[in-house]
């Protein structure tokens, strides 16, 4: 039985569309590759700071989330040929700071608090922004801790961001269950020792390397469906 049920933050709780939306109507045309190439060299610039200097007590190139947010966006305009103005850019920022969560977000973390299983966030994100989404969404009285990798300076797929939970919360690592719906970010949790479930909303393939899943689900209510 999981004594813990940990969540990512960005496209786990909360939905991340209504950015490629905006970006649809400030960039016409563009929106939807804006959005994933934007996404992707979010990750990128996660993993170079990380891969760039391990250091368990943090990367010397880190910068916040909400920096290699900003970062990200910059490069893929450039590279895209599209003009950011900084009134784009803070329009696009505000977006990504006020994200919605998912239809089923508070109703899942509700069940499970009622259960007495205790719940947190494990996210790249950086604190304040983590705090911002979580208190706008109304999950915060379901959510015993966000725990973010600003603690550690180094982010997922680092074991020591995982590391955070069992740090966090007096429970066995067989006693986690990890839900994310960044199939990366299932492997590496899966790879670190906890049991996964894979939010897998748009019906895509898991990664060809590493373990699969112990659970997928095309929502995350069907979490609930394990306990
Ligand atoms: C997070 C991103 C990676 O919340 O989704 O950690």
């Amino acid at each position: 039985m999981y004594k813990l049920i940990a969540f990512d933050a960005y496209g786990t709780l909360f939905d991340v569309y209504s950015v490629g939306q905006l970006a649809e109507k400030l960039f016409p045309g563009y929106g939807q590759e804006l959005s994933l190439m934007w996404r992707d060299r979010q990750i990128e610039y996660t993993r170079l700071v990380t891969m760039s200097d391990p250091n368990p007590n943090g990367s010397k190139h880190y910068l916040p989330f909400w920096e290699i947010t900003i970062r990200s966006l910059r490069y893929v305009c450039k590279r895209l040929n599209l003009n950011l103005t900084s009134d784009y850019e803070n329009q696009l920022m505000d977006q990504y700071a006020k994200l919605t969560s998912f239809t089923d977000s508070l109703s899942v973390l509700k069940a499970l608090k009622q259960q007495g299983i205790s719940t947190a966030i494990l996210s790249n994100g950086s604190r304040e922004m983590l705090a911002t989404v979580v208190e706008s969404n109304g999950l915060k009285p379901y959510l015993d801790k966000v725990v973010t990798i600003e603690d550690v300076r180094l982010f997922k797929t680092a074991p020591q961001a995982y590391e955070l939970l069992l740090k966090a919360f007096p429970v066995k690592s067989n006693e986690i269950l990890f839900v994310s719906s960044n199939a990366w970010d299932a492997l590496a949790a899966k790879w670190y020792g906890f049991d996964v479930f894979w939010v897998n909303r748009l019906e895509h393939p898991f990664e060809e390397i590493g373990e699969k899943p112990n659970y997928e689900g095309n929502s995350l209510s069907k979490v609930l469906e394990l306990i």
